[in-house]
């Protein structure tokens, strides 16, 4: 057998009685399938106390030569990329892995060109173009370490993204293609780069010909840079512990987190992943419908698949344009075998009728994936039933933009599956459930907080610029595990995932701080005080309930919206738009000034019968108004 494939449930079993047993030997032997221009001298050197957690000790390798060099010899002709474009009426391309390996080899010859070096910071502002992928590609090859942000954040904050890793270029695009709608990119950049000073250049892809402004000493159109440089760039030796891309997530308090993944760990197991949950076959075509600008679109758009000598489909589109059997059309078009999506979609294609489904064969699937937000009961049967037609394992799989690979999920289809439970853990995962105190629950049934007791390679190494935050938000609640937030339970060895434990809503599978919708919104002149909860959404999962406070004055209710609306499109995106809107004479706080959250959430539910303990408030009559005025 080897280690790194798993294809029965007798070897999953036994790749997880290793794991436990002699957790190095097992990730050397997966490890060893990759190549590395230095082996590594010592696996594992870590503690969760600082923290501190190294993988691959003292070895050499570049991810880029994993994902392509590699290929080339058997796979050259093979198909690495697909892009399917969001016109359907427009071309789509398809890349071998040659012709990927030589386009990446010509941007990194671009950004060297333009001085940009190993441990440089690269900001990657883009819509899902192939160049997208070559972009991220091209800053692997040179040791730039690259941070995509995904183009639906507004201009202030890509600004606050690049600006806390002090990035010095921008990797962007003129405009893009969304659907119906036609955006601007480069005038976003245009705007977020007033307040960054540490961008010296800008590399702009043409895809939409709009008209833009180029600054003369800093903007480079990269379909005339690509003319002057070689297609020949020797990939930069990067330590193991290199970091390899910072992606910025959001956390309980304000201000997002810059999660740093480095080279070797990162590698090994968004490999490994990709292989065993999706059970990928030579000849298979993958499609993730993520956007590259989440943690789902890195490992398992771009590295996980190229690491395999994939073939791995890019989507610019959306499910719904020009009609809601867009996502299965493509399906058929491609022969697509395994097709990864979040809950979100599922359910708001399944509200919109089996028929569209149905006008498409899917008779390629074979495996068929949910990610970022549990999956409820419904969607789950509706997706196994019409979209699996009853003969595709559904695989939910569990993980984090921390966690930087799958780490709880069915594997294909071995093993058993229970529907709305993410499954068992992979092989050299191992995932507890805590109770307040701290304590290992050991039975069955109980909800508790998920926490992991090892280190696994593609955790991650720090907050970038903030080493003790990652301390205080990972490793500190319980002493000797990673903390992941998320609340939990356990069924015969499977895991449940209920959902965030922490001031954290997941909208449509996207993390948002209800602090930092907060700040936002707090923004607004005619807001003085706010506060944001999370509540069940039949499509989202969760919806953005904002409770706010006005300046004294008479403001009627759509100039209060306007208002709310536009601060949080401002500072964060069209996505963090809150749904609901209610204004309140004063927030439910304690004598000594903390919101409590906890009733907020249950008005916002509308399960206002039993409030639990409201003594400890400072002006218990806010109640009453707060659940008449509910929304
Ligand atoms: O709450 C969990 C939820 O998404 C969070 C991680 O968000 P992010 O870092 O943006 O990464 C999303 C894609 C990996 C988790 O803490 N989550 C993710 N996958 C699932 C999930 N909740 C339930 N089931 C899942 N399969």
């Amino acid at each position: 057998m080897n280690a790194f494939e798993i294809s029965t449930l007798k070897e999953y079993n036994t790749a997880r009685e290793n794991s436990f047993e002699n957790p190095e030997t097992f990730w050397d032997d997966i490890a060893s399938n990759y190549q590395w221009q230095k082996r590594w001298s010592k696996t594992l050197n870590w503690n969760f106390k600082e923290p501190k957690i190294n993988w691959f000790q003292g070895g050499k390798l570049n991810i880029t030569e994993n994902c392509l060099d590699r290929h080339l010899k058997n796979n050259g002709e093979t198909i690495s990329l697909i892009w399917e474009p969001n016109n359907p009426e427009e071309s789509e391309i398809r890349m071998t892995y040659s012709e990927l390996h030589l386009a990446v080899c010509k941007f990194s010859n671009v950004l060297k060109s333009k001085g940009i070096k190993k441990g440089d910071r690269v900001a990657i502002y883009m819509p899902m173009i192939p160049e997208l992928t070559i972009g991220v590609l091209a800053c692997a090859r040179i040791g730039a370490i690259h941070s995509v942000v995904f183009a639906g954040f507004s201009s202030q904050a890509l600004a606050d993204r690049i600006n806390d890793s002090t990035c010095c270029a921008v990797l962007t695009s003129d405009g893009m293609y969304r659907g119906s709608k036609n955006l601007a990119v480069k005038t976003t950049v245009d705007q977020a780069l007033k307040s960054c000073t540490s961008v010296k250049t800008v590399v702009v892809i043409k895809r939409d010909n709009s008209d833009i402004k180029m600054t003369e000493t800093r903007d480079i159109w990269y379909h005339e840079a690509e003319q002057e440089v070689s297609d020949h760039c020797p990939a930069e030796p990067m330590d193991s512990e290199d970091m390899l891309f910072i992606l910025y997530t959001s956390g309980s308090t304000g201000k997002p987190k810059g999660i740093a993944h480095t080279c070797g760990g990162y590698m090994v197991y968004a490999g490994y992943s990709f292989k065993n949950v999706f059970q990928y076959q030579n000849g298979d075509i993958y499609w993730c419908t993520a956007d590259v600008g989440w943690i789902t679109g890195h490992s398992y758009i771009i590295y996980g698949p190229l690491l395999n000598s994939a073939t791995t489909l890019m989507f610019e589109g959306v499910p719904t344009w020009p009609n809601a059997g867009r996502f299965w059309e493509i399906c058929d078009k491609y022969g697509v075998t395994q097709f990864y999506t979040a809950p979100t979609a599922i359910r708001a294609l399944m509200a919109l009728g089996d028929k569209w489904v149905k006008a498409s064969s899917l008779n390629t699937l074979k495996v068929i994936g949910s990610v970022g937000e549990p999956i409820n009961k419904e969607a789950w049967d509706w997706y196994e039933k019409v979209v699996g037609r009853g003969n595709c394992p559904i695989v939910d799989t569990w993980w984090q933009t921390e966690t930087g690979g799958i780490m709880i999920s069915g594997l294909g289809n071995i093993g058993k599956q229970r529907a709305t439970f993410a499954g068992m853990p992979l092989p050299g995962i191992q995932p507890v459930l805590l109770d307040m105190d701290g304590k290992e629950i050991s039975d069955d049934g109980i909800e508790g907080y998920l926490c992991i007791k090892y280190p696994w390679p593609s955790m991650l190494r720090t907050i970038y610029g903030d080493h003790q935050r990652c301390k205080d938000v990972y490793f500190s609640n319980y002493p000797g595990y990673y903390f992941t937030g998320d609340g939990a339970k356990r069924e015969d060895g499977m895991f449940r995932i209920i959902g965030r434990v922490d001031d954290v809503i997941n909208v449509s599978g996207h993390r948002f701080g209800t602090a930092e919708i907060e700040n936002a919104i707090n923004s607004s002149t005619l807001v003085t005080e706010s506060a944001v909860v999370g509540y069940p959404h039949a499509i989202k999962g969760q919806g953005i309930y904002a409770f706010i406070s006005l300046e004294i004055g008479n403001h009627d209710d759509a100039e209060v919206n306007n208002s709310v609306v536009s601060a949080v499109v401002e500072s964060i995106g069209h996505i963090a738009k809150p749904d609901i809107i209610q204004i309140a004479p004063g927030l439910p706080k304690t004598r000594s000034g903390k919101i409590m959250r906890r009733i907020l959430r249950k008005i916002a539910e509308g399960k206002t019968e039993d409030l639990g303990d409201i003594s400890t408030l400072l002006d218990p009559s806010v109640i009453d108004s707060l659940i008449k005025g509910k929304k």
